[in-house]
């Protein structure tokens, strides 16, 4: 069987570097989506055949699409797609969210996964074959004071991935999501740093679930918002 070629967007980041070492794990081929080449470089200083580095801004729909396309040439196909980037930010309460900051989360969260998604379907469709797992948030479950732009953004991205999985479930595609707590990450370390960490999930936990919904263990899996987080 030829080794899977995988698709990490976020790759540079805590859940996206994770991600890519439970999938080196298993030999597959990477297509490494970072949003710069020195934010790649930094990543991932030791890369070899196996890697296909791309800096690409995913909010650019149209450089999305040439370099996915691009990438998907060199490497044949892509069979699974793990579309990790986007980020977090908060402060606004409701009634004083701005446009800027509204955009910012849709732009991060939704748009980076719209345009990446636009780029792989046609070929997975094409192929009757593809994982596509998302990353949403349990906090995104209910709505939080001052959270409004954020937790609205992941849950468009929750949304999204049900009405993908309803479109797709039937073409072979698997479309499914996380849903992290807080993961153990230097960065929320320091912002918090009173916190019981021992509680938050470990990007390795999160990114091993990950890898099961992209592996044909999870083939009757559609459409999942799979909560993962750790011991909260
Ligand atoms: N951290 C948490 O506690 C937590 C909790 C719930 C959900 N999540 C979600 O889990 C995912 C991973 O979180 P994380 O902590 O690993 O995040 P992170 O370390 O901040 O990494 C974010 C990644 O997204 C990429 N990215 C952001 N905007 C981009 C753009 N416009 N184009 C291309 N790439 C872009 C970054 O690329 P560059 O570095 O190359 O710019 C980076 O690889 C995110 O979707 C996040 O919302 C995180």
């Amino acid at each position: 069987m030829p080794e899977r070629v995988i698709l990490i967007t976020g790759a540079t980041g805590n859940l996206g570097r994770a991600t890519a070492r439970a999938f080196e794990a298993e030999g597959a081929r990477l297509i490494l989506v970072g949003s710069k080449p020195e934010s790649l470089a930094r990543a991932f200083p030791n890369l070899d055949q196996r890697h296909l580095p791309l800096a690409v801004d995913l909010t650019d729909a149209e450089a999305t699409g040439r370099a996915i396309t691009e990438a998907e040439r060199q490497c044949g196909r892509i069979d699974a797609v793990c579309a990790v980037a986007g980020g977090f930010d908060m402060g606004e309460a409701v009634y004083e969210i701005t446009p800027a900051a509204w955009d910012k989360m849709m732009k991060m969260n939704v748009w980076t996964m719209l345009n990446t998604v636009h780029a792989v379907v046609p070929g997975m469709i094409e192929r009757k074959a593809g994982k596509i797992v998302t990353v949403g948030s349990s906090a995104a479950l209910k709505g939080g004071a001052r959270m409004g732009a954020y937790v609205s953004s992941k849950s468009t991205v929750m949304r999204l991935t049900e009405s993908m999985s309803a479109e797709l479930r039937g073409k072979g595609v698997n479309v499914n999501c996380v849903l992290p707590s807080t993961i153990d990450t230097p960065e929320n370390r320091a912002a918090m740093p009173k916190a019981d960490t021992e509680k938050w999930v470990k990007p390795e936990d999160l990114a091993a679930v990950i890898a099961f919904l992209c592996s044909d263990g999870a083939g009757a899996m559609h459409g999942a918002l799979v909560p993962v987080t750790g011991l909260v």
